[in-house]
């Protein structure tokens, strides 16, 4: 075991884990962030994605000792009160279905709309490309990413 000080929605947490065990447990089982969900374990469905410095970055298969000082954002600390535009738009358009994957969904789409505020269907389909939807909201993922779009727009004037 060794001690591990994280960088966690903008708070230091200081876990004492085994090296190898993935960031995903450790949001889970120690810091008790548990909006991070694990669906395959081995980095092919998306659904724990965070962001690493603001790269969607797969917890499952990220193993404590490689993180350093970057900076870990979840979906919890993603916006201050789930008031993200990604967040806004799914509500608004009801994208989720039964919700398994969709904190991975919002973390890529809003890393997506910072790179590329207003993204074409060619963008949002290859930066979703591996998130995988068991209910098939693909369509609405894709409405809502524009709709998110839209209203980033608006807020920021
Ligand atoms: S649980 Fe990490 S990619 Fe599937
Ligand atoms: S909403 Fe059910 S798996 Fe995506």
């Amino acid at each position: 075991m060794s001690k591990y000080t994280l960088n966690v929605n903008g708070e230091s947490k200081t876990v004492d884990v085994a090296d190898d065990t993935p960031l995903l447990w450790v949001l889970r089982d120690h810091l008790h962030l548990a909006g991070t969900k694990f669906g395959c374990g081995i980095g092919q469905c998306g659904a724990c994605t965070v962001h690493l410095n603001g790269v969607p970055t797969r917890a499952c298969v990220t193993t404590v000792s490689g993180i350093g000082a970057a900076k870990i954002t979840t979906i919890e600390g993603l916006a201050a009160n789930g008031d993200h535009p990604v967040q806004k738009a799914w509500q608004e358009l009801d994208v989720p279905q039964c919700g398994y994957c969709q904190a991975g969904q919002i973390m890529t789409a809003a890393a997506l709309l910072k790179k590329s505020p207003q993204p074409s269907d060619q963008e949002i389909d290859k930066a979703l490309d591996g998130h995988l939807c068991r209910c098939g909201t693909y369509l609405r993922i894709r409405a809502g990413i524009h709709r998110a779009a839209e209203i980033a727009n608006k807020e920021a004037l």
